[in-house]
């Protein structure tokens, strides 16, 4: 674990949290989730993103019966759907990129303040991604100019034990160039 200055960062508290009590989030803290995904870097500037709320119960259900990795969506109190402006992706090559930084700084967000969250991916170059666009297309009625990329589900943790989290690995880390022949 690293110790010192940094080791209490809220980046090693957070971890996917899949199970929720039924207490209600505060809008808040709501409210600091949506800011901090509009405050994450993107290329350009270009803020390609767009935020679905969804806190109605029968919505999130019909989410966790279509996605087999996202049945705690049943349980939640609130889902983001983290989407792309198809305009805007079409003409950003690394729109993906945006997306994802503003994802992670929705996590820690939510962290922040105790609130447990799972990043469950929607969008991918696999072919299961239209099965899951339609789905949320029919659900939400959702216009063809936004592509969904990603689910954030959150709710507050029904298991309080949270682990510390540092899956640092000297290896991954590569110093300056390799040896030249
Ligand atoms: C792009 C992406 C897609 C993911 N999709 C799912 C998912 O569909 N369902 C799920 O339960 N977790 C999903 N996760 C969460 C990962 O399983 C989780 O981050 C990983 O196991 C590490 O655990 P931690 O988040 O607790 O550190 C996803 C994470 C990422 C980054």
């Amino acid at each position: 674990m690293l110790s010192g200055k940094f080791e209490n960062s809220i980046i090693y508290k957070r971890s996917s949290v899949r199970s929720y009590t039924e207490e209600p989030l505060a809008s808040d803290q709501v409210e600091h989730i949506l800011h901090a995904g509009m405050a994450a870097p993107s290329a350009n500037n270009v803020q390609p993103w767009f935020f679905v709320t969804i806190d109605e119960k029968d919505i999130l259900k019909a989410i966790a019966k279509g996605l087999p990795y996202g049945k705690m969506t049943a349980s939640a109190q609130l889902a983001i759907l983290v989407c792309a402006k198809r305009d805007v992706a079409d003409e950003d090559p690394f729109y993906e990129q945006a997306l994802g930084a503003a994802v992670e700084n929705m996590l820690l967000a939510a962290a922040e303040g105790g609130v447990g969250s799972c990043w469950c991916g929607i969008h991918s170059n696999s072919s299961e991604t239209d099965d899951r666009e339609i789905m949320f297309r029919d659900l939400l009625n959702m216009p063809d100019g936004l592509i969904p990329f990603a689910l954030i589900v959150l709710g507050v943790p029904a298991n309080k034990n949270a682990r510390k989290r540092d899956r640092f690995d000297e290896a991954r880390i590569h110093r300056n160039a390799w040896p030249r022949q």
